[in-house]
């Protein structure tokens, strides 16, 4: 079905980078992008997840490919940015979903090394390959970057680790200071913020883990991969370009500010 708005919803033949593209939310990003008509680059760090994606997308006529990047090493960054500018010359939306989390320390137990591995998987995974992207986007005149931020970056919870707490936030301080330089290049920055929501690494927590979380959301579920990649696909498309420097919550009510 095309949009009856396409000059506000249509991203069809746009060239999309998804990091962290190959599962989980980055997956579900992935899919809807290919099945609205991008082109989608997805990366991630685990070959066979990428190639059994791909495999999925081109057999529904989508136009999907992945390079093997582990978004917090700068060297692959650099070489991985190099070969999509090579070949598409251009990048329209970046969405920086590559990140994650460990399991929670008090402040007795966090690390320097947490710290730092956490802002290389959190922070350094999205300016680097933002920073790489950022001038065909400028040639241009036009860009879509979302940020994946979370609702632990939003309000403080005991069962939030320490260092993804830290770095959730800063994402949205990076979100913001970017939104107000690249704004005048046609370039919005924009962060998500999700509640828990069912994916791979979400899904290593026990049954009565997700249960409980489940009990404490108003809407008494997890999100979906499917309701995040509709909300990310929001911010990335053309009628986005007046949404600068927000943070959209998708959370199903838990935190509403
Ligand atoms: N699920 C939630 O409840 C939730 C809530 C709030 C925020 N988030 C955030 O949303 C993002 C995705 O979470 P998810 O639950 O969908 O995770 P997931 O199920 O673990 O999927 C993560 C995806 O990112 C890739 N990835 C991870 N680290 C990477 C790296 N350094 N470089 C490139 N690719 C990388 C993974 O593939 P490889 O492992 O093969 O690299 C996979 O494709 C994370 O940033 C997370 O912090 C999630």
């Amino acid at each position: 079905m095309t949009s009856p708005f396409p000059h506000l919803a249509s991203i069809r033949g746009q060239v999309a980078v998804v990091t962290g593209g190959t599962e989980g939310i980055g997956g579900g990003c992935a899919r809807r992008f290919s099945r609205e008509g991008a082109t989608v680059i997805a990366l991630g760090r685990t070959a066979a997840k990428g190639e059994a994606l791909i495999k999925e997308l081109r057999a529904e006529s989508g136009d999907a490919h992945f390079f093997a990047c582990d978004c917090a090493d700068e060297q692959q960054v650099d070489s991985t940015a190099k070969l999509i500018l090579d070949r598409w010359g251009r990048v329209d939306i970046l969405c920086n979903i590559a990140g994650g989390w460990r399991e929670v320390p008090t402040i007795e137990e966090v690390t320097a090394k947490d710290m730092r591995h956490s802002f290389d998987w959190n922070i350094m995974s999205k300016l680097m390959i933002t920073q790489r992207l950022v001038p065909a986007m400028k040639a241009n005149n036009y860009g879509r970057i979302v940020m994946m931020s979370s609702t632990s970056g939003r309000r403080a919870r005991m069962n939030s680790a320490i260092q993804y707490s830290t770095m959730q936030t800063g994402v949205i301080g990076l979100t913001r200071r970017l939104a107000v330089e690249l704004a005048p290049f046609g370039i919005t920055v924009n962060a998500i913020a999700p509640g828990t929501t069912l994916t791979p690494r979400a899904g290593r927590h026990s049954a009565e883990r997700l249960a409980a979380t489940a009990r404490g959301i108003p809407v008494g579920r997890l999100g979906t991969e499917d309701e995040l990649a509709h909300a990310i696909w929001y911010l990335c498309t053309p009628g986005a370009g007046f949404t600068v420097g927000a943070v959209l919550d998708v959370n199903g009510g838990v935190w509403t500010g």
